[in-house]
């Protein structure tokens, strides 16, 4: 398999209908998330030429994490629907690659594990969290210290998600809770399965709570020395704010248009975004990044970064770890390759001037 829609292909060919539903699926008409594809289809590269390099550098240094690539795995949910060996796959499969994996908190394998197996590849993987601050601020500061103690480098608060979107695909199918078997393994209350003598299994659910504000992530700040980016950003004025409320990097993201529908794409919204940072902090960027170009036009419109979500979940799905391996380098390559033809040596090489509408 050469492509990711290749990938997609082989994985809906072994999931359980349902269960690629909810992988490829989105909010109500999905308008967003064909949208962040078709929108870096309607954009054209300008190369540059004669001043490229044999010697090509795709190497990024993230927030005090180093990365082999500018190409890193997205929070994604339920690993282990794809595949029984989950994000452990995952996590061994980044760490081979030398790329940041940012660990969904709704994982179906705690995030200890999910750092051993790293480790297993690489003494010193590049894991980051993703968060859902609970309203309850005590469960999330326990949640805290759990990936500050399994290692992880950098916190990611998703912010796009107040209320949860209307996956329409998901109610036809009344797909609402995971099988029988698998929990969302970071949100087990240890102290009280402790106190049960290991009895009763003590597993809360994930609440998304609209009363979030810039104070909440002041209150992360105070209560972890690492990094704090914000992931959901849309809004240039919510960007300047992130930088205002000294948040460490933001992710342009529309949760791969599984929240709010018709939004834009994320590619479309990128250039305001990283002029209202202005180089002040990091800017990351995903949604429907499927090619080496695509993740090409990301950086030069302004982005330090891409994730990838649904192409890790294809290539776990089609082929466990030799698959998420696999997409990583079909990726790495593509894009080295497109960066020689704009006559880049470094991902920071590219210019807004290349990309045309
Ligand atoms: C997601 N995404 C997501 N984001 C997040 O912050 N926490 C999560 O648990 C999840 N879970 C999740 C599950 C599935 C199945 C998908 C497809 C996506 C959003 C994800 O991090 C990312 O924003 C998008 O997936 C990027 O778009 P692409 O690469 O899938 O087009």
């Amino acid at each position: 398999m050469r492509t990711v829609a290749e990938f997609e292909a082989a994985a809906r060919e072994r999931l359980d209908p349902v269960h690629y539903d909810y992988f490829a699926g989105g909010a109500q008409d999905e308008i967003t998330v064909a949208e962040n594809e078709s929108a870096f289809k309607k954009l054209r590269l300008l190369p540059r030429v004669l001043r490229g390099s044999d010697k090509r550098d795709l190497s990024v240094e993230l927030l005090g994490t180093s990365s082999s690539m500018p190409i890193l795995v997205a929070p994604t949910a339920f690993h282990r629907l794809a595949h029984a060996d989950g994000e452990l796959a995952t996590a061994r499969a980044a760490a081979r690659a030398g790329t940041i994996m940012i660990v969904s908190m709704a994982s179906t394998t705690a995030v200890e594990d999910i750092a051993a197996a790293a480790r297993e590849v690489t003494p010193d993987p590049g894991l980051w969290f993703q968060l859902y601050l609970q309203p309850d601020l005590e469960f999330t500061e326990a949640i805290v210290r759990r990936a500050e103690n399994a290692g992880v480098k950098a916190f990611v608060v998703t912010v796009d998600s107040p209320v949860l979107g209307r996956r329409e695909r998901d109610d036809r199918n009344d797909f609402h809770d995971l099988p029988s078997g698998l929990v969302v393994e970071n949100l087990r209350n240890l102290e009280l399965e402790n106190r049960s003598g290991g009895n009763a299994s003590h597993v809360r659910d994930i609440v998304m709570s609209a009363a979030l504000n810039w104070d909440h992530i002041a209150w992360l700040r105070s209560k972890t020395k690492l990094p704090v980016l914000i992931k959901g950003v849309l809004h240039a004025e919510d960007a300047r704010l992130a930088v205002h409320h000294g948040v460490a990097g933001i992710v342009v993201s529309n949760h791969g248009g599984r929240q709010l529908d018709t939004v834009p794409a994320t590619i479309d919204v990128l250039p305001e975004i990283a002029a209202a940072v202005g180089g002040a902090i990091p800017v990351l960027l995903d949604g429907g990044i499927r090619r080496g170009t695509d993740v090409v036009k990301a950086l030069a419109l302004g982005a330090d970064a891409v994730g990838v979500g649904r192409p890790v979940v294809w290539g776990l799905a089609a082929g466990g770890r030799e698959g998420v391996s696999r997409v990583l380098e079909l990726l790495r390559e593509d894009f080295d390759q497109a960066l020689a033809m704009c006559g880049g040596r470094h991902p920071a090489d590219l210019t807004p001037d290349q990309v045309r509408r």
